[in-house]
């Protein structure tokens, strides 16, 4: 190989655009001060002569549409955050704070499917052998060959990969894989990317499904996998507080299914543990007739989800009053407060506002709002809302409450669960048909309002 020139080039961290000179803000997604500098080889631009193939068009029709053929990871949750299985040939990124059980999760499914009859190979490039090993014997259950591959070089792993034709091929991580034609050190913006780039055309190539491992630092010159995330098929995040045992595994790009399904696990000597029911667990434990506790329920992709929100509201000690939240946003949570001040005329300037969504969990969907709402009302009178009560509506500025989606599926989730009270939105309430009715005690609101007179 001829002796390439490095040249100096700036990356950025977050989306991966590329630049010659530095700048304060990435033209790419417009974030500050995430161009990173780095000294790579000058791209080689095109193919290496010989590689070349001829290519003709195809038409639409002519393409054969067979099933694309999915693998059981043998972990329900698991496949249904994927969309029904692990499809062949395809690449999936696994990202997650440092901790958080990424090898372990692989690891089981790679038990899974050897055990299943799956040729499954797994290269590591930051544990050795003894290491894997040692988590193999805690999980427990190998009762066929997992290979393992102690490598940090891509293209001597993606070789001897060619030569095996395994099923599926586990890769951790990919910050730790590097490759000779970049010259840049491991994990940094140009290796991630080429490696990465060697590991999908050995995937489509070759039809293989690859896991690979990406690690998510807050600062640093290590790469996040969001460069990553255009590259790969389908990108899982594992979340949830290091502290907790429980563990929420997010789609949030699926070419092959939908994105935003959840799949929630436990933390066990054993390894990873299904969740089946979660409302269950997010409802474990909560106080039931103390003020400033409500439930709501938030859609996760097709599954509805009962979570508790609590809220404290206390007078002030300070000139400016505090306001934090944990896992839901702070400026929604703002926004919410100025709206009950404003429109409900409670005095809320003169008092502090905690609001916590339990159980480590992160919501986002604005169905929780009227919940929100509701915990802050409770908090501020003092008043607790009726423990059998199930709250849901978004809320908008003027302290109307707007109907939400899937509102039969939040029901019956709320009747298996035992509620027996629902506060929703009132055009949602019109819509619903007689049979849920009778199962559960419904009040339709059409403003904070009316919400008020019902708790
Ligand atoms: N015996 C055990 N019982 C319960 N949990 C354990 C046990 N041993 C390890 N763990 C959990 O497993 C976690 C480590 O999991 P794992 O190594 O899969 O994480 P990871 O995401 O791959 O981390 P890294 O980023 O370091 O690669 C630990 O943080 C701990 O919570
Ligand atoms: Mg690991």
């Amino acid at each position: 190989m001829a002796k390439s020139k490095t040249k100096t080039v700036f990356f950025c961290k977050e989306c991966g655009y590329e630049s010659a000179k530095w700048m304060g803000q990435c033209p790419g997604c417009r974030q500050w001060n995430t161009l990173v500098e780095e000294r790579t080889a000058a791209p080689s631009r095109g193919k290496k002569a010989g590689t070349a193939r001829a290519q003709k068009l195809t038409g639409l029709f002519e393409v054969s549409m067979e099933e694309e053929e999915r693998m059981d990871s043998g972990i329900p949750e698991l496949n249904r955050v994927l969309g029904g299985g692990i499809v062949r040939g395809s690449l999936i990124l696994v990202g997650g704070d440092p901790g958080i059980g990424k090898s372990t999760l692989l690891l089981q499914i790679c038990r899974n499917l050897a055990n299943a009859g799956k040729d499954v190979v797994y290269v590591s490039g930051e544990e050795s052998l003894k290491q894997i090993k040692m988590r193999a014997d805690r999980l427990g259950g190998f009762e066929k060959e997992v290979s393992l591959l102690c490598e940090t070089d891509i293209n001597v792993a993606a070789e001897l990969l060619r030569e095996r034709k395994p099923d599926m091929v586990v890769v951790d991580s990919v910050q730790t894989m590097s490759s000779e034609e970049v010259t840049s050190a491991a994990g940094s913006v140009s290796q991630v990317r080429e490696v990465t780039s060697v590991l999908m055309q050995f995937a489509k190539e070759e039809g293989i499904a690859v896991f690979i491992v990406g690690h998510v630092t807050k600062e640093g010159v290590v790469a996040g996998p969001k460069t990553l995330e255009h590259m790969v098929d389908t990108v899982l995040y594992f979340e949830g507080e290091q502290n907790a045992v429980y563990r929420i595994l997010r789609g949030v790009k699926n070419r092959f299914g939908s994105t935003n399904e959840i799949g929630v696990f436990e933390m066990k000597q054993k390894g990873l543990c299904e969740v089946s029911n979660p409302s269950q667990v997010m409802l474990d434990g909560r106080p039931l007739d103390a003020s400033g506790s409500v439930v709501v329920c938030s859609m996760e992709g097709t599954r509805p989800l009962l979570i508790e929100i609590q809220a404290l509201v206390s007078p002030t000690s300070f000139n400016m009053p505090r306001r934090t939240s944990v896992g839901i946003d702070y400026n929604r949570v703002n926004l919410l407060l100025a709206v009950l001040e404003k429109k409900a005329g409670m005095q809320l300037g003169g008092c502090d506002a905690y609001v916590n969504l339990a159980g480590g969990m992160r919501l986002g969907e604005p169905a929780i709002d009227l919940g929100i709402i509701c915990a802050v009302i409770s908090s501020y009178r003092n008043l607790p809302v009726h423990p059998g009560t199930l709250i849901f509506g978004e809320v908008g500025l003027t302290g109307e409450v707007r109907g939400v989606s899937f509102v039969e599926q939040r029901l019956t989730e709320a009747i298996k669960m035992g509620f027996t009270r629902c506060i929703i939105p009132k055009t949602n309430e019109e819509a619903l048909e007689g049979s849920l009715r009778n199962r559960i005690q419904i009040h339709g609101v059409s403003n904070v309002r009316e919400v008020i007179e019902i708790l």
